[in-house]
């Protein structure tokens, strides 16, 4: 029996899977939401999020298509991984994403074959198109200049495609060094690491997502801080741990994690990583 089962959970609470139905919603998150929202709906051409590793960028991402997808009149698209060598593998990528055919020879042949596309969806149907990128700092100079490229394909009033970066802050400096991507920029956000208070929020809130609905808590406080300031509120890092603490919670038979059991594991990982 799976271990999350034996705390009479119905889910997983601290799964790492990029799952939006475990995302909560702290201040730095809600805000990136309903930013992208906003620039979205106002079709402002290009938002960028960044943020450390494990800070729930893809998780966000994920959030986002949802609340897209809900929407009539808005076709959102969504990249994971776009490490593409050349423009031209680049540009038929996107134009399979955007369920563009037939195929053409040139890149220049396919640009224009997507902005005939953007017209039609955008223009003529009056659709928002959304392509959102995550992982974005595996663009190659190349797939950046295609992306600057369609951030050009505008009306009087706005731009054609919606495009949503998201990538590690290392993208920052690069995007930076590209002439005329920078001010093409409408939102720029960073998603920070929670705080202590979120951290113990985000922990009940996983828990109680998972089905968790005693009365009584499952860390105690002292357990709670010593999360925080092992993971400095990074929520993959916190999702860890917690994760480890349930399972050594069921292991052991008893009905709190205290700090015995946070300190346990956080010394095992510290040797792991000396091995390493
Ligand atoms: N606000 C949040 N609330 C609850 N869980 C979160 C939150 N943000 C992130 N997580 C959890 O942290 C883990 C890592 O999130 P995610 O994969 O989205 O991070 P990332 O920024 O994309 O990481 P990477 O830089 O490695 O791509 C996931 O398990 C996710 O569910
Ligand atoms: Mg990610």
């Amino acid at each position: 029996m799976p271990y999350y089962k034996v705390l009479k959970l119905n889910k997983e609470p601290f799964s790492t899977s990029p799952d939006p139905y475990f995302l909560y919603p702290s201040i730095s998150h809600r805000q990136a939401l309903q930013r992208l929202e906003i620039a979205v709906r106002l079709k402002r051409g290009m938002s960028l999020i960044l943020g450390d590793v494990g800070t729930g960028k893809t998780t966000l991402s994920r959030a986002l298509i949802q609340v897209l997808s809900k929407e009539t009149g808005i076709i959102s698209h969504m990249i994971f991984d776009p490490a593409y060598d050349s423009e031209f593998q680049f540009v038929t990528y996107l134009a399979k994403v955007f369920g563009i055919r037939p195929a053409f020879r040139s890149v220049l042949d396919y640009k224009e074959a997507i902005e005939r596309f953007l017209f039609k969806k955008c223009v003529d149907e009056e659709n928002i198109v959304v392509l959102v990128i995550d992982e974005a700092q595996k663009l190659t100079p190349s797939s950046l200049e295609i992306l600057r490229t369609l951030l050009n394909y505008e009306t009087n009033e706005y731009k054609l495609l919606q495009l949503v970066v998201i990538g590690q802050m290392e993208l920052l400096p690069r995007l930076q060094r590209i002439r005329n991507f920078a001010d093409r920029v409408s939102l720029k956000y960073i998603l920070n690491p929670l705080d202590v208070n979120e951290t113990k929020d985000m922990i009940d809130f996983r828990l109680k997502q998972a089905g968790y609905d005693s009365g009584e808590k499952l860390f105690t406080e002292k357990a709670t801080d010593l999360i925080y300031q092992h993971t400095q509120g990074y929520p993959r890092k916190i999702t860890n741990l917690c994760h480890s603490a349930l399972e050594e919670l069921v292991m052991k038979d008893r009905n709190t994690v205290e700090e015995d059991i946070i300190m346990e594991i956080v010394e095992r990982d510290r040797e792991v990583e000396l091995i390493q």
